[in-house]
């Protein structure tokens, strides 16, 4: 396993110690919180938590929960969320994210702003001190819409560009049916208006800007040959 690996998993680890036994937790997306809904079904086998139930974020994390035997549940049944857990692909010193790096970030949204406790689990290369130095934010966009859209982008000072599938033999498409840009913005001074300003672009269904919603930060650093959280 890669340091960063490791600094994901044993984050991941120190989220699934934060569930409780009767509580509906919120499963986000990616290679960190798969660590997560790991250590989640090892508890529940275990016996040591009892009577949780997950509301995944993604046709992934339903897949892997299935996997690691957490029982499922949907916001049309559930009356809260107690805590979610989810990766970020950046994070600000004022707990402000870029989501979204796995296409999910439309469904992430929903759960994690819903969640009584979001909790945010990274390693320590996610850590910037202004949002949007290493990474570009995502907007799911209807298909019909993507032209458009990215002119609009294009308007507002950012460089659009339609994320493209392995091997780039056609775009991305995300669990709604729809498409991805990645924005690149020189530099993002007030993310919480630029949020609102590229969800009101007609044909964007929700971006990766998730501001003030986290509650609590996890980073995974390593220090000589242990991690830290
Ligand atoms: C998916 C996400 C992920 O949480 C984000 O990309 C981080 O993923 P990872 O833990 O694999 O680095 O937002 O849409």
């Amino acid at each position: 396993m890669t340091p960063q690996d490791l600094m994901k998993q044993e984050v991941g680890k120190a989220a699934a110690a934060r569930v409780q036994s009767n509580s509906i937790v919120g499963l986000g997306t990616g290679s960190t919180t798969a660590f997560a809904i790991e250590f989640i079904g090892k508890r529940l086998a275990a016996g040591e938590i009892t009577n949780v139930k997950g509301i995944p974020t993604s046709f992934q994390a339903t897949v892997l929960a299935k996997q690691h035997g957490i029982p499922l549940t949907t916001l049309d049944e559930a009356d809260r969320i107690d805590i979610a857990i989810d990766g970020a692909d950046e994070v600000d010193p004022h707990k402000n994210l870029i989501k979204g790096g796995g296409a999910a970030h439309t469904q992430e949204k929903v759960v994690d702003a819903l969640a009584n406790q979001f909790i945010v689990v990274v390693d320590n290369t996610k850590l910037v001190d202004k949002l949007g130095s290493t990474f570009l934010v995502p907007v799911e966009v209807i298909p019909m819409a993507v032209t458009p859209v990215m002119r609009a982008i294009e308007k507002l000072g950012g460089k659009p560009q339609l994320r493209m599938g392995v091997k780039k033999a056609g775009p991305v498409v995300t669990d709604q049916g729809n498409l991805v840009v990645d924005v690149k913005f020189d530099s993002i001074d007030n993310p919480a208006e630029l949020e609102k300003t590229l969800n009101n672009i007609p044909g964007v269904l929700e971006n990766g800007l998730f501001v003030g919603v986290a509650d609590l930060i996890l980073v995974g650093e390593v220090q000589g040959d242990k991690v830290i959280i």
